[in-house]
């Protein structure tokens, strides 16, 4: 465990990232404490984290992928093997008490890995289930220290020319990004993954570091990640900026609300090829339905 001894010159904590990050974290770790980290951790794994699922075979989840800076097709993951995964660095800007660029080796340092296996479902109706190794995205934005006039959290991905054919298609508004609201960032769901299966986080997949929010359709988590910025107005995102007819800033899973061309009412499952019923908040409305009280007038399901 690293203990990062505080400079003198750092104000507290408290006056500057918004408390819930802060309590969460002490809160957290006192919990852990008290109950030993290893029932801590398996407490929270057993009440969230089951997936209720198989687990989809890796061979599928590693060689379906979408990743529009190759390509718009499915089958870019050897094309994906191009992209260097070290050095990568990520940098933290916008609302924050002090931009900083983090080298991923020295930002792994200050987080504990742990292992999630969530659904993923797709806005084009195919899902699958993946065991993620990452940590949680509360303690990210903890690490970037936003102030307390940050309200949305916006990703933004890697562009490489020389590796990523697709950034040449001048359709696409690249480079691409995607936000979230600060209280949804504050949530336990979200997670910054930098695994899969148990192996390094694959090119394909968004290696060596993504974003994965499993409540949304799949396009907000986004891959390949290289800066998060703060910012108090809501950001533009790649989707909603290329088609604000069909994809929306909150993008929620929905089965009664159908995507403008296709029904979102069931999905097809990676590997098996089953179709099973989708589920609102794609199953996790206990943890994440509350983020959007008072919110009903927004497009919350597309
Ligand atoms: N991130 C980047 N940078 N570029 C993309 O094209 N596609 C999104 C999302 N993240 C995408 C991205 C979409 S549409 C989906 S469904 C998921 O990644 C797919 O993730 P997977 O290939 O790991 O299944």
């Amino acid at each position: 465990m690293i203990i990062r001894r505080k400079p003198v010159w750092e104000l507290p904590e408290s006056s500057i990232t918004p408390a819930r990050f802060v309590l969460g974290r002490r809160k957290l770790v006192a919990g852990a404490l008290a109950m030993g980290p290893l029932s801590a951790l398996g407490a929270a794994r057993a009440a969230h984290y089951d997936p209720g699922r198989p687990i989809t075979p890796e061979h599928d989840a590693t060689t379906y992928n979408n990743y529009y800076e190759f390509s718009d097709d499915k089958n870019i993951w050897q094309a994906a093997q191009a992209l260097p995964q070290a050095p990568w660095s990520i940098k933290f800007d916008g609302l924050v008490e002090k931009p900083q660029t983090w080298a991923l080796e020295d930002l792994l340092k200050q987080v504990t890995l742990e292992d999630r296996a969530y659904r993923h479902r797709c806005v084009e109706a195919w899902a699958m289930t993946v065991p993620w190794r990452g940590f949680p995205l509360s303690r990210l934005v903890a690490l970037a220290r936003p102030l307390a006039s940050a309200k949305y959290v916006q990703f933004q991905t890697i562009t490489n020319n020389d590796a990523m054919p697709g950034l040449a298609n001048p359709v696409y508004p690249f480079p691409y990004t995607e936000a979230v609201t600060i209280e949804e960032a504050a949530n336990i769901l979200p997670f910054i993954a930098t695994g899969l299966y148990g192996k390094p986080l694959p090119p394909q997949n968004g290696g060596p570091i993504r974003l994965v929010l499993p409540w949304k359709y799949g396009f907000k988590s986004a891959k390949a990640l290289v800066r998060v910025s703060f910012t108090e107005k809501r950001p533009e995102t790649f989707w909603r900026d290329l088609n604000p007819n069909e994809y929306g800033f909150w993008a929620n899973v929905n089965p009664d609300v159908p995507h403008p061309r296709w029904s979102q009412a069931h999905e097809r499952l990676l590997g098996s090829g089953e179709i099973v019923p989708t589920r609102i908040y794609n199953g996790y409305g206990d943890q994440v339905a509350q983020l959007y009280a008072g919110l009903q007038n927004e497009m919350l399901f597309r």
